[in-house]
C-alpha cells in the first residue's frame, strides 16, 4: 500500500524495523481512464462519483482523461451534460458545481459497439491521440457476459500489445464457477500480465474493512488472543434491505452464494483470519489472505445440514410493502435462485483449530448490516452469584456499513448494593472522529489503479481458492430438490431454519 515517497522512521527499539511511510494525498500521476458501459448503472452511481470525489479533493493531475464507451449515440455535449447529472444525483455530499464544471471538461464519449471486433479500429486510433507519458487504464464496467469479447478484442486488434503498460480493472463476479474463473483469467492472462489485472472487490475498498488488519497488526493487545485459546467463534453478517433492484435476469444466474458469498464474504473471513504480514505490499498481504482460504475445510454433505438457503417471499421492509423475488421483473415464477445463505467454516490452521466462522448474507433482510462479531470464551469461573445468567462473553464487533464503528463489550459492575452485572461498550466511531475524511468504496481503489497498488485487489490464485470452496455449496443447493421457497418474509431475518446453525451451542446471531 505504498504510493509515494519513501521516509525513513529512526527508531531505537529492536524490535521495530524502520518502516517507510506513505504521504497522503500526493497528486496522481497523468493516466486515461477508458470505461467500457461508460452509461450504465455502476459508471453512474459508482465511479464517476468517486471520481469527482478524487477530482474535488485535488489530487486529480493536470493532465487526465475519462472516456466513456458504449453503443449509445451521445455527443460528446450531451454525455457531459449526462455525467453531469449523475454526479449530481448520486455523490453523497451536494457537488460544488463550479468544481463539477471544470471536471466535467476532462470527460468525453466514444461511441462503439463493445460486441463488434471492428469497432476496436477506432478505439486504436483514439488510443493514438493520447500523450504516451500518460497511463491507460480499461475499466470494464459491463455485465459479465460482455467481458470476454471486449478483452479477445482488446488482444486481437493489437491494443494491449500497443500499450503494453495499460491496465485492465475487471468487476467481480469472476467466473461462475472455478473452471469458467480459468478460462476467464486465461483469456485475461493472453494480452495482460497478473500485475496489470486489477480485479475489483469493492468491499476491499470499504474503510472499515481495511482497518481489520491495521487494528489487528497495529495494537498489539488483541494479537496475543486472536486465536482458538481466546476465541470462542466469529459471526459475519451481510444483510441488506434491498432486493435484487432491476437486475432479475444477472441475479437467476448468480444466487447470494456467487454474489456475496464467493467474494465478499471470503475477502472478510481472510482478513479477520490471516497471519501478520511481514510487509505492507501487496503480495505479502494476499499471500497471507490465500493460506487462509487454502486452509478453509472442505464442506462435506455432513456440514451442509448446517447450512441454509433461503428465497424472500413478499413482505415490509423499512416500512414499505415489496413483492416476492418469485414476482420480480426477469425472475422466473418457480425460481429456485437463494436470496438468503447461512452456513459455518473451519478453518484448519493451528491458530483457528475448533473455531467456527458462522457467516449469514440476505436480500430483502430486516434491516442493512454488514458487521464481523469475534466472541471471545466465558470467564473460566462463575462467581458472580445470581447474575451469571446474565453474563455475556467478551464481543468485539466490527461494525462495517451503514455504521462504521468498532465496539468492545465488556460486563462491569451495575452500581449498587446487588452483585449484577451491566454490558458496557467501548466505541470507535469512524464518523465522530473523522468527521468528512471517509472515502466511499470504489475511489480509494479507483486512485490505486491509476497508482498501481494491487493490495485491494483480488488474486487469481485466492478467486481459485474460493471457488473451491463454493464450488461444491452451490452444487448441492442447485441439486436438492428440498427448497421450500419462498421460505422467509422480506423484512425477517431471514428463515427460520437459519437457526439450526447454533443447535449444537448456546449461541444467538449478535446482529438484530
Ligand atoms: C454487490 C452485489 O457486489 O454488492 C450486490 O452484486 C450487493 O447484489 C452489493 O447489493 C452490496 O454492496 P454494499 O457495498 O452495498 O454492501
Amino acid at each position: 500500500m505504498q504510493h509515494s515517497k519513501n521516509s525513513s522512521v529512526s527508531v531505537n527499539s529492536r524490535f521495530i524495523k524502520p518502516c517507510t511511510f506513505e504521504e497522503d494525498d500526493q497528486p496522481l500521476p497523468p493516466y486515461n481512464y477508458l470505461i467500457f458501459g461508460g452509461y450504465g448503472d455502476l459508471a453512474q452511481r459508482k465511479i464517476f462519483p468517486a471520481m469527482f470525489h478524487i477530482f474535488s479533493s485535488g489530487i486529480m493531475p493536470d493532465s487526465f482523461t475519462i472516456t466513456g464507451i458504449g453503443r449509445r449515440d451521445f455527443t460528446g455535449e450531451s454525455y457531459r451534460q449526462f455525467i453531469r447529472n449523475a454526479v449530481l444525483s448520486f455523490c453523497e455530499n451536494k457537488p460544488d458545481t463550479a468544481v463539477l464544471d471544470k471536471f466535467i471538461t476532462h470527460v468525453s464519449y466514444h461511441c462503439m459497439k463493445l460486441t463488434e471486433a471492428e469497432d476496436y479500429s477506432g478505439l486504436k486510433k483514439l488510443l493514438k491521440t493520447f500523450s504516451t507519458d500518460t497511463k491507460i487504464i480499461f475499466y470494464l464496467a459491463v455485465p459479465p457476459d460482455l467481458s470476454p469479447q471486449i478483452i479477445s478484442s482488446i488482444g486481437q486488434s493489437g491494443i494491449a500489445s500497443e500499450h503494453p503498460e495499460s491496465r485492465i480493472i475487471i468487476e467481480k463476479p469472476f467466473g461462475e464457477d472455478k473452471t469458467s474463473a480459468i478460462r476467464l483469467n486465461n483469456l485475461l492472462s493472453e494480452y495482460f500480465p497478473e500485475n496489470r489485472i486489477y480485479r475489483m472487490d469493492h468491499y476491499l475498498g470499504k474503510e472499515t474493512v481495511q482497518n481489520i488488519i491495521f487494528f489487528r497488526f497495529a495494537n498489539s493487545i488483541f494479537e496475543p488472543i486472536w486465536n482458538y485459546k481466546h476465541i470462542d467463534s466469529i459471526q459475519i453478517t451481510a444483510a441488506e434491505t434491498l432486493g435484487i433492484e432491476h437486475r432479475g435476469e444477472f441475479y437467476e444466474k448468480q444466487g447470494i452464494i456467487r454474489d456475496i458469498i464467493q467474494n465478499h464474504m471470503m475477502q472478510l473471513i481472510s482478513l479477520i483470519a490471516m497471519e501478520a504480514p511481514a510487509g505492507f505490499e501487496a503480495d505479502s498481504i494476499r499471500n497471507e489472505k490465500l493460506k487462509i482460504l487454502k486452509a478453509i475445510r472442505p464442506v462435506t454433505e455432513d456440514d451442509l445440514q448446517y447450512f441454509t438457503v433461503g428465497q424472500y417471499d413478499s413482505g415490509t421492509v423499512d416500512g414499505t410493502d415489496v413483492c416476492s423475488y418469485r414476482k420480480e421483473k426477469n425472475v422466473s415464477e418457480n425460481s429456485n435462485t437463494p436470496t438468503f445463505v447461512s452456513g459455518r467454516f473451519f478453518i484448519d490452521t493451528w491458530r483457528w483449530a475448533g473455531v467456527p466462522f458462522y457467516f449469514r448474507a440476505g436480500k430483502r433482510l430486516k434491516k442493512r448490516a454488514t458487521e464481523i462479531a469475534v466472541q471471545f470464551h466465558q470467564p473460566p469461573l462463575k462467581m458472580f452469584g445470581r447474575s451469571c445468567d446474565a453474563m455475556q462473553p467478551n464481543l468485539l464487533v466490527f461494525k462495517i456499513q451503514p455504521e462504521e464503528e468498532i465496539i468492545l463489550k465488556i460486563g462491569i459492575k451495575e452500581p449498587g448494593k446487588g452483585d449484577k452485572i451491566f454490558i458496557s461498550e467501548m466505541k470507535f466511531s469512524y464518523r465522530d472522529t473523522f468527521k468528512s475524511a471517509i472515502r466511499p468504496s470504489y475511489e480509494r481503489q479507483i486512485i490505486d489503479s491509476i497508482y498501481g497498488d494491487l493490495t485491494l485487489f483480488a488474486r487469481q490464485d485466492s478467486i481459485e481458492a474460493m471457488w473451491d470452496i463454493v464450488d461444491p455449496v452451490i452444487k448441492y443447493f442447485q441439486e436438492s430438490t428440498q427448497n421450500n421457497f419462498p421460505n422467509y418474509k422480506a423484512g425477517s431475518w431471514g428463515p427460520e431454519e437459519s437457526l439450526n446453525i447454533f443447535r449444537d451451542e448456546n449461541q444467538k446471531w449478535h446482529t438484530e
